[in-house]
C-alpha cells in the first residue's frame, strides 16, 4: 500500500487469507447455531465454543468436528475454560438467562449484567485486542453495560442489534412484495426489542424508494396497514418463536456469522448493529441500533441515514427507554 496513513492502512488491510479465530460464549441453542453458521459460512478458520457447562461443549464442538468434512477448511475446539479463547479476533458472547414464553428482553437485564460482570473481565484478558460482539439479551443495555464494565474502546465492542430485526422486515417485505429478499433494503433501527423503529422512509426495493413502489406480478404497492402489519410481526417475531419452540437460533445464527464476516474480511459492511452513539441526531451515551460501517476495527462510524419525524422521533423514545433501563441497573 502507498500513500495515506501508515497505521490506518495496515488497520483496514483485508484479513482474508489470514488465519482467523472466532470464538463463541456460550454453548446453548444460540452459540452453537452461531458456530455451526459461520462454519457452514467459512467465516473463520477457526471457531472455539466456551459455555461453564463441559459436557454440553464437548458435545457440542465433538458434534460440529464430525461435520467438518463438509465444510470449508475449519478447525473447532471448545472448553470450559476461558483460555480456549486466547487469541481470538473476533469474540461473539451469547451466554445468558434464556427468555421464557411471555417474558421481555429487557426482563432478563439483572440476570445477564451480572453475568457479564463475571465473565468479560476473563475474556479480555486472554483476547485484549478481539473486536467483541454481543449477543446477549437485552443487547443494547447489555453492550452499553460490557463498555463500562470492560473499559474497551466503544468502536471495537458493539451488539448484534437490529441486524435479526432487519432481515425479519426484509423477508416479509420480499414475501408481500413478490420480489427477492436480496433486492429489499431497509433497516429497523432503536432497540432489539419492543421499542424497534423501521425505518420506511429510506427503504428501497430493487432501488425504488419503498414508498413509491408500484407493485408487480400484479400485486398492489405496500400500503401504510401492510406497513403496520410488518411492524407489528417483526417486534412479535421471537415472542411467537419461543411460544413454539422455547428459543430463537437459526436467524440469529445467521445474522451473528454475518456480522463477524464483516469484521474478519474488513468489509465496510452496512449493518444495523448496536453500538454508543455520540451525538447521532442528538442521540449520545445509550447503545441502541442505526445502520453502521463495520469493518475489522469493529464499528468505523454511524452513517447519517435520512430519518422521518415520526422516526426519529421513536429512536428518540427507544433510547430514552433504553437509557432508563441501564440506569436501572447503575449504569
Ligand atoms: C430474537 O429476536 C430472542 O432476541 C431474540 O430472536
Amino acid at each position: 500500500i502507498t500513500g495515506g496513513h501508515p497505521e490506518l492502512a495496515a488497520a483496514t488491510a483485508p484479513s482474508s487469507g489470514r488465519p482467523s479465530k472466532l470464538s463463541i460464549v456460550g454453548a446453548g441453542a444460540v452459540g452453537a447455531t452461531m458456530a455451526y453458521a459461520a462454519l457452514m459460512r467459512g467465516a473463520a478458520r477457526t471457531v472455539a465454543l466456551m459455555d461453564i457447562n463441559a459436557a454440553k461443549v464437548e458435545a457440542e464442538v465433538l458434534d460440529l468436528q464430525h461435520g467438518i468434512q463438509f465444510m470449508p477448511q475449519a478447525r473447532v475446539e471448545g472448553s470450559d475454560d476461558v483460555s480456549v479463547c486466547a487469541g481470538s479476533d473476533v469474540i461473539v458472547v451469547t451466554a445468558g438467562a434464556k427468555q421464557k414464553p411471555g417474558q421481555s428482553r429487557i426482563d432478563l437485564a439483572g440476570d445477564t449484567i451480572g453475568l457479564m460482570r463475571k465473565v468479560l473481565p476473563g475474556l479480555v484478558d486472554v483476547a485484549p485486542d478481539a473486536v467483541y460482539v454481543m449477543v446477549t439479551n437485552p443487547v443494547d443495555v447489555v453492550t452499553y453495560a460490557s463498555l463500562k464494565i470492560t473499559g474497551l474502546p466503544s468502536h471495537r465492542l458493539f451488539g448484534s442489534g437490529t441486524v435479526l430485526d432487519s432481515s425479519r422486515m426484509r423477508f416479509l417485505l420480499a414475501d408481500r412484495a413478490g420480489v427477492a429478499v436480496q433486492n429489499v433494503h431497509a433497516y429497523i433501527a432503536g432497540e432489539h426489542g419492543d421499542t424497534e423503529i423501521p425505518l420506511w422512509s429510506s427503504a428501497t426495493i430493487g432501488g425504488v424508494p419503498l414508498l413509491d413502489w408500484p407493485g408487480v406480478r400484479g400485486r398492489a404497492p405496500l400500503s401504510a396497514q401492510d406497513r403496520e402489519e410488518i411492524h407489528h410481526e417483526v417486534v412479535n417475531s421471537a415472542y411467537r418463536i419461543i411460544a413454539g419452540k422455547g428459543a430463537t437460533n437459526y436467524a440469529i445464527g445467521l445474522a451473528g456469522a454475518r456480522i463477524v464476516e464483516a469484521v474478519l474480511d474488513d468489509q465496510h459492511a452496512i449493518l444495523p448493529v448496536s453500538s454508543l452513539l455520540d451525538d447521532y441526531y442528538g442521540i449520545s451515551d445509550v447503545c441502541l441500533s442505526v445502520p453502521s460501517l463495520v469493518d475489522r476495527e469493529g464499528v468505523r462510524e454511524t452513517v447519517s441515514t435520512p430519518m422521518s419525524e415520526d422516526e426519529l422521533g421513536g429512536l428518540r423514545s427507544s433510547a430514552t427507554s433504553l437509557r432508563e433501563v441501564a440506569r436501572q441497573f447503575g449504569f
